[in-house]
C-alpha cells in the first residue's frame, strides 16, 4: 500500500461524505484500531531495517493529512448548518439575547447610601469605625460606668476573657474616636454594624445597623439638634414632620431624648405607628461633658449633640418589613424584591 495514494484517495471520500455520522465511519476505517494506518505499521517488523524508520513517518504522516482533512470537512458541516439556519423563517438576528440577571443593593446599603449623601451634602464627613471595639470605646469612654447594665454580658458578646474587647454593641464609640482625631468644629456620621447577645425575634436579631451623628462645635444647643432632625426625617421621608422629643437615658447624653416622629404612613392611626400617629425614630441628646473630655475636647468651650439612627429598623419601615431577620438571612427571594 502506497501512502501518497492512499491519502489521496481518502481526501476524495471525505470531500465527497455528506454527514458527521459518514465522516466518522471514515475515520474508524482509516485511522482506527485496525485502520488503514495501523496496518502499515504492523507492516514494520516486517521490512528490511534500513526501511522502517522511513515507513514509519509516512504511516504518521498520513495519519495526521487524514485527520485534518476530516477537521476540516466537519468545519464546513458546522458552517452549512449555521447558514441554514439563518435561512430559516423563524431566524431572527436582531432578538436580544438573554438577559444575565441583575444583582442589586441590599435596601441596608440603599439607605445608608441615600442618608451618607444627605449628611455630606449639610457637611458631614463619614467616618467608620472597628467593629470589634475596646472596652473603653464602647462603655467606659462614653460614661458607661463598669456597674451599668449595658454592659451586662446579657447583652455584649465579648471577645475575650478579660473583657478588654467586645464586639461593639453601637456605633457611639466612633463619637469618641472621632473626637482623639478632631480639632472642633465638626460633624461627623459614622454608618455601621453593631451586635448584641440577644435572643433573637421579629424585632429583634444579633446583627443589626445603626448609623451614629456627632456634631460638635461652639453653644450647640438642643433647637440645633431638632433642627438637624428635621432635615433628616426630610431626607428620608421626602417631605416635613413633625417631631417631639421625650426624656430619654444615656450615659452619655444630657439632656437625653428619645425623638418621635408623625407617622408618616397615616393621618389618624395605623399599625406601623400602633394607633398613636407617632413612631418612635431615634435617640439623641447634647454629648455628656464626661464624653467630650474622653475625647479630648474641653467641655467649657465646646459643645455638641449626637444621636443614634437605627438603620435596620428605617428600612423596615420604609418596605414594610415585619422581621428584621429578613435583613441578613440571605433569603435571595427576599432580596430580589429590592
Ligand atoms: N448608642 C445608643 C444605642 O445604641 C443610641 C444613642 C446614640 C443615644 C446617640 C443617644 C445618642 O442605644
Amino acid at each position: 500500500m502506497d501512502p501518497e495514494t492512499t491519502l489521496e484517495a481518502a481526501r476524495e471520500r471525505i470531500g465527497a461524505c455528506e454527514d458527521t455520522a459518514a465522516l466518522k465511519g471514515l475515520e474508524r476505517e482509516y485511522v482506527g484500531k485496525q485502520g488503514v494506518v495501523a496496518t502499515l505499521l504492523a507492516e514494520i517488523p516486517k521490512l528490511a531495517t534500513g526501511e522502517r524508520k522511513a515507513h514509519g513517518q509516512k504511516a504518521n504522516a498520513l495519519k495526521q493529512s487524514i485527520l485534518e482533512a476530516i477537521a476540516a470537512r466537519q468545519i464546513e458541516f458546522d458552517i452549512s448548518k449555521l447558514d441554514a439556519a439563518r435561512r430559516a423563517d423563524d431566524f431572527d438576528a436582531t432578538l436580544p439575547p438573554p438577559l444575565a440577571q441583575r444583582g442589586s443593593l441590599h435596601p441596608i446599603t440603599q439607605v445608608t447610601r441615600e442618608l451618607e449623601d444627605l449628611f455630606v451634602s449639610m457637611g458631614y464627613e463619614v467616618l467608620d469605625g472597628p467593629e470589634v471595639e475596646l472596652d473603653h470605646y464602647n462603655f467606659e469612654a462614653l460614661n458607661i460606668t463598669k456597674d451599668h447594665p449595658a454592659r451586662d454580658s446579657q447583652d455584649t458578646f465579648y471577645c475575650d476573657d478579660v473583657g478588654r474587647l467586645v464586639l461593639r454593641t453601637h456605633t457611639s464609640p466612633v463619637q469618641v474616636r472621632a473626637m482623639e482625631k478632631r480639632e472642633p468644629p465638626f460633624r461627623v456620621i459614622a454608618p455601621g454594624r453593631v451586635f448584641r447577645q440577644e435572643t433573637t425575634d421579629a424585632s429583634h436579631d444579633h446583627t443589626f445597623y445603626q448609623m451614629e451623628g456627632l456634631v460638635v462645635g461652639k453653644d450647640i444647643s438642643v433647637a440645633h439638634l431638632i433642627g438637624a432632625m428635621k432635615t433628616l426625617l426630610r431626607g428620608i421621608f421626602g417631605r416635613d414632620l413633625d417631631v417631639r422629643l421625650r426624656p430619654g437615658h444615656f450615659p452619655f447624653v444630657e439632656p437625653g431624648f428619645e425623638l418621635d416622629a408623625r407617622c408618616p404612613f397615616c393621618e389618624g392611626g395605623c399599625s406601623v405607628c400602633k394607633r398613636t400617629t407617632w413612631i418612635e425614630l431615634l435617640p439623641c441628646g447634647l454629648i455628656h461633658p464626661n464624653v467630650l473630655s474622653a475625647g479630648g475636647i474641653d467641655p467649657e468651650v465646646w459643645s455638641g449633640f449626637a444621636f443614634g439612627l437605627g438603620l435596620s429598623r428605617l428600612v423596615m419601615l420604609r418596605h414594610e418589613i415585619d422581621d428584621v431577620r429578613h435583613l441578613l438571612d440571605g433569603d435571595v427571594r427576599f432580596l430580589e424584591q429590592f
